[in-house]
């Protein structure tokens, strides 16, 4: 008997040990906005080190923010990892997002901190990106195509129904897409490019990456999208060859966020010094995910296109990472090219 209450005993207290771990080590909520294959790596690193469970959901950048502003009132989320820095800012502009100083800050690239600076520290520079587009070489060769070096170059009759690109009122990647060919030519004549381009594209994706992912499976010969997603799709054996657009191109600061309001605020703050870390953004190769880390000790992939090699426009990110920017271009957006899609 004695026995059998010394096991009950041991075995209540193991139940609230067990409970006070489980309380302690806690969760996160995380919406990631980069590549799955990578939101699965940086969840499984962090749990790994840290006894938090992460609850992870993949998001476009322009879709994290919709949620985000529409949970403002009971925040579900506690931090936002990755994704294009236009939302990150225009979220920290409405207030959505927290402001946070992690003592990583001072071993960040000077791109990375400037992002946090022009938001009050309330988003942060995790990574950067060029874009550009991914073609498919055996579609080209099968088909006669002449390889598009130029934004012009897309707008060639040839490739009528050939080429993808996100939309941008979800996608990051195309919402930077359009706000880099408003900089070069000029907003009317930006609107009239995307018209004359819309007769090429066969689809508008939700994804940013999407596109180039649909060339490599030669679903579309050309995908719209930064240029190290094409080279991912290139190092994973497809004949994928990427372009970098000889009129310049624009560029992401891909960006992190504690929600303002997050119930797991010490969490969040884990993730946020973590996912600074030398050695976590080195391994961001692993998973194919060839950006430009921010901590300038972490390893620079070797795949990774180097922005010294690209024809870069020096992107106004306090305009384009405004929110009342934001819903006028993709206003007009959905009026003047959504509208006349097929
Ligand atoms: O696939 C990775 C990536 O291109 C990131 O570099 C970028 O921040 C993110 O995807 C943008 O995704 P989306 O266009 O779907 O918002």
């Amino acid at each position: 008997m004695a026995s059998r209450y010394i096991a009950a005993a041991a075995l209540a207290a193991g139940t609230a040990l067990t409970a006070f771990s489980a309380q302690a080590a806690g969760n996160l909520n995380l919406i990631c906005s980069a590549d799955v294959v990578i939101c699965e790596q940086m969840k499984e690193g962090f749990e790994k080190e840290n006894d938090i469970k992460v609850n992870m959901v993949r998001l476009s950048s322009g879709e994290t923010y919709a949620k985000i502003r529409a949970e403002s009132r009971n925040p579900k989320t506690d931090i936002w990892w990755a994704g294009t820095g236009d939302p990150h800012l225009q979220a920290a502009s409405e207030n959505l997002t927290l402001e946070y100083k992690s003592p990583m800050l001072d071993q960040l690239q000077d791109w990375a901190k400037k992002q946090a600076e022009s938001a009050g520290y309330k988003t942060v520079g995790v990574y950067a990106g060029a874009l550009g587009w991914g073609y498919n070489t055996d579609i080209f060769k099968a088909k006669g195509f002449k390889e598009p070096k130029c934004w012009a170059d897309l707008l060639d009759p040839a490739f009528k129904g050939e080429i993808q690109i996100a939309n941008p009122n979800s996608s990051g990647t195309a919402y930077t897409a359009l706000a880099s060919l408003v900089q070069i030519m000029g907003e009317d004549q930006a609107y009239d490019y995307l018209k004359k381009l819309n007769a090429n594209i066969s689809q508008y994706t939700k994804s940013g990456s999407a596109p180039v992912k649909a060339a490599a499976r030669g679903e579309t010969a050309i995908g719209i999208v930064f240029m190290h997603d094409a080279v991912a799709q290139t190092v994973e054996g497809f004949p994928i060859k990427s372009i970098a657009p000889c009129e310049g191109t624009g560029y992401e600061i891909g960006s992190m966020s504690i929600v303002k309001g997050a119930k797991n605020l010490d969490n969040a703050k884990i993730w946020y010094d973590w996912a600074l870390k030398p050695e976590v953004q080195s391994r961001m190769k692993d998973a194919k995910s060839f950006q430009l880390p921010s901590n300038k000790n972490a390893e620079i992939p070797k795949e990774a296109p180097r922005f010294e090699d690209i024809k870069l426009i020096d992107y106004d990110f306090k305009t384009y990472g405004d929110p009342a920017k934001r819903k006028e271009l993709l206003e007009r957006w959905d009026r003047e090219i959504s509208a006349s899609a097929n």
